[in-house]
């Protein structure tokens, strides 16, 4: 179970303290599929990246499976099962696709049918990508897909997706929301997913919208995606005025 507790967090900018996260509080069981959504800049990538240790909360705690992690580092929280994929992820020249699913995996003789496996499940051919550096040569869409596939190579206990369907073309992505829905079935994850489409947000046990750096509404998806529509339609002039010719 994922605990968050009162978590906030500000920066310094000149003279002005920019409150990004504002005390924010959640429990999140084990097995769940949980998406977080929200208006850009709402706060969603500072609350993983909190959750994973690559940004420090000003205040609060996390709790993971009731161990205090809060001071632990992103590598100590790695080992405790916590994993988070990029919402743009890196790309490391020198290192093969391989080896960063080798890497990932923990297992130094990970055959190339496992990899075609983890490959496969993001809509990649192993033959043609196994050898290839993780580096600038690959498109956008590319990296990305590596990078889930690494994620799923980790078989971590929590795993946290950053807008997996960015760049993603529509095969892929039908694949992925496939995968995603496998791992719930089974039961063998927590995924956290943060996300804008629909069709992912509709696979959640519980959507959680962050605006403003505050949890503004939660509930089923069902429940919470009318009100998504509604809000989106409402919020923009664009959308609900009849334009004249
Ligand atoms: N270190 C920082 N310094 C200044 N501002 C920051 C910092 N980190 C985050 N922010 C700001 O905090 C806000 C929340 O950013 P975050 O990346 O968490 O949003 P998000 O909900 O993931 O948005 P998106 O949907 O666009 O990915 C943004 O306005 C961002 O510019
Ligand atoms: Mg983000």
């Amino acid at each position: 179970m994922l605990e968050l507790k009162h978590i906030s967090y500000s920066v310094r900018e000149g003279d002005e303290q920019m409150d990004i996260l504002k005390d924010i509080s959640l429990t999140i069981d084990d097995h769940k599929l949980v998406v977080f959504t929200g208006p850009n800049g709402g706060g969603k990538t500072t609350l993983a990246k909190i959750i994973m240790g690559l940004v420090t909360p000003t205040s609060g705690q996390i709790l993971w499976n009731g161990q205090d992690v809060t001071d632990l580092t992103i590598t100590e929280r790695a080992r405790l099962g916590i994993s988070y994929g990029f919402q743009q992820p890196p790309r490391f020249k020198g290192l093969t696709v391989r080896d960063l699913l080798t890497l990932a995996s923990g297992d130094e003789k990970l055959s190339k049918d496992k990899c075609c496996q983890y490959l496969t499940r993001v809509g990649l051919c192993a033959n043609d990508y196994l050898e290839r550096e993780v580096d600038v040569s690959l498109s956008g869409g590319e990296v990305k897909r590596i990078e889930i596939a690494s994620i799923l190579a980790r078989n971590s206990q929590l795993m946290i997706f950053d807008e997996p369907e960015a760049g993603i073309d529509l095969w892929s992505f039908a694949r992925l929301t496939e995968t995603f829905e496998q791992i719930h079935r089974t039961g063998k994850a927590t995924m956290i997913i943060i996300s804008h489409q629909e069709r992912i947000i509709s696979l959640a046990d519980e959507v959680i919208v962050v605006g403003d750096g505050t949890i503004r509404h939660r509930g089923a998806a069902a429940d919470i995606l009318p009100q998504i529509l509604a809000d989106t339609l409402g919020g923009c002039p664009v959308l609900t005025k009849e334009v004249k010719a």
